[in-house]
């Protein structure tokens, strides 16, 4: 059956380990949203591998890993990791590696709009600065370079003439930034094309028939629910459906061929960027968690605010991705805690929310209804099955089970493949 894994909070769930682990029992692992904005993290034996456009399971060489259409590729960055992934060993062929040609490429101009649109606001979005959200905002106003204009001079020359009288005038006129020139961006992007050439095919068909062919398939979500460009926090989210819904439009598979989605949550809760955050710590078990859990953005570096575990937003994640299964990641950065909370509700104004409300002003004052559990203080590093876990590692396990309505199947409690419990 094909699966997805989704991440059901604000990204960094721990997607990376988990796709690591899955993709074992898959043959084609698909990326449908998203850019480099992400960054996913797999440890094998002592190797940390930090992915952003890649799919994690390129580490498996008998695997085909595929960016789909949905995707947003900066071919600079994507070649840079293409290169560091072959000096690590990795045969990186057109075989293994496959790029849509319908995918829209991340410009120059695109990066540096990104940074300079956030510096304009009075609220800031925090982004990652790759140029993410300008790319999809071309995509949709019909501008964008696809992968496949890459291979072709004469489309290429005359998109990124058109794109430039535009963009230049912009960048001048209201950013005071200086022009980009044609001939620069354009021998760029020809010769980023010419590199890049063996991996560029119609992945939709491919995909297709490599379904016909009885091969099965992992969807690899890129950030979470809540920075879904429609589900999420707008206009606290990345530009792209990071949701289910995102993986036909964003690979040309149809639903029809999708059978299990995997929502992957921490423990707790994490957020890297502005935007409302209703259970983030205060104080000091904000640095206390982000010490211990290792909370710092894998693409930027910045610091991840921490907070609860928040049911309110993850049944809502639950219920849009049609979770069939729940992986609960970092279990073992709350070992040493001796409460624990979790989110059942919010309140603001008299008012009593048990439903994630889509407006922003009420999001970012609601107060958190908690309720409290005991911890286990005891060390769940070295812990291999469900049964063997502390009693109250496993009360606040099926609590949560309780309030999401689905069944964990995946805990983890460590960084590296083996720390994973399996139910
Ligand atoms: P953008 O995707 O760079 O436009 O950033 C929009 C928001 O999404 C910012 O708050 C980013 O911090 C956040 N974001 C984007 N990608 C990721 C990710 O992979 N993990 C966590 N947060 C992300
Ligand atoms: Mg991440």
């Amino acid at each position: 059956m094909n699966l997805v894994v989704v991440g059901a909070q604000w990204g960094d769930e721990g997607k990376g380990k988990l796709i690591d682990i899955l993709s074992e029992g898959v043959d084609i692992t698909v990326r449908y949203q998203g850019g480099n904005n992400a960054g996913h993290t797999v440890i094998v034996g002592d190797e940390e591998y930090i992915f952003h456009l890649v799919p994690s399971a390129i580490l498996r060489r008998d695997k085909v890993c595929v960016i789909g259409n949905g995707a947003v590729v900066d071919p600079k960055a994507l070649l840079d990791e293409i290169g560091a992934l072959k000096k690590r060993g990795l045969p990186m062929t057109g075989q293994q590696l496959k790029v849509a040609s319908n995918a829209h490429v991340v410009m120059p101009y695109h990066r540096v709009m990104d940074g300079l649109r956030d510096s304009k606001r009075a609220q800031k979005i925090g982004t990652t600065g790759r140029g993410i959200g300008p790319c999809y905002a071309d995509k949709v106003g019909r501008m964008g370079v696809r992968m496949a204009d890459l291979l072709n001079p004469r489309a290429l020359k005359a998109k990124i003439a058109d794109n430039l009288a535009e963009k230049n005038d912009i960048l001048v006129n209201v950013y005071r930034h200086k022009r980009y020139d044609f001939d620069a961006v354009y021998q760029e992007y020809l010769g980023h094309g010419q590199r890049l050439r063996p991996y560029i095919c119609d992945t939709a068909l491919y995909l297709n028939a490599a379904i016909d062919r009885g091969k099965k398939i992992l969807f690899e979500g890129a950030q979470g629910t809540f920075l879904d460009i429609d589900f999420g926090t707008y206009p606290f989210v990345t530009s792209s459906n990071a949701t289910t819904g995102g993986v036909s439009s964003g690979t040309g598979v149809p639903p029809t061929k999708i059978g299990r989605v995997v929502a992957a949550v921490k423990a707790y809760t994490t957020r890297v960027g502005e935007g409302p955050f209703p259970t983030e710590f205060k104080g000091s078990m904000d640095e206390a968690i982000r010490r211990k859990g290792l909370e710092f953005g894998a693409t930027t570096g910045r610091p991840r605010r921490c907070g609860w575990f928040d049911s309110v937003l993850v049944r809502y994640a639950v219920i849009i991705n049609g979770a069939t299964q729940l992986a609960i990641m970092k279990l073992d950065v709350l070992d040493d805690l001796p409460q624990l909370k979790i989110a059942t509700a919010y309140t603001y104004q008299g008012k009593t929310y048990k439903d994630y409300p889509h407006d922003g002003e009420v999001l970012s004052h609601v107060k958190p209804v908690y309720e409290v559990l005991p911890g286990w203080c005891a060390d769940t590093r070295k812990v291999r099955s469900f049964v063997q876990l502390p009693a109250n590692a496993r009360r606040y396990i099926r609590r949560l089970e309780e309030l999401l309505k689905v069944r964990v199947k995946y805990i983890s409690v460590g960084s590296g493949r083996d720390a994973t419990i399996v139910r």
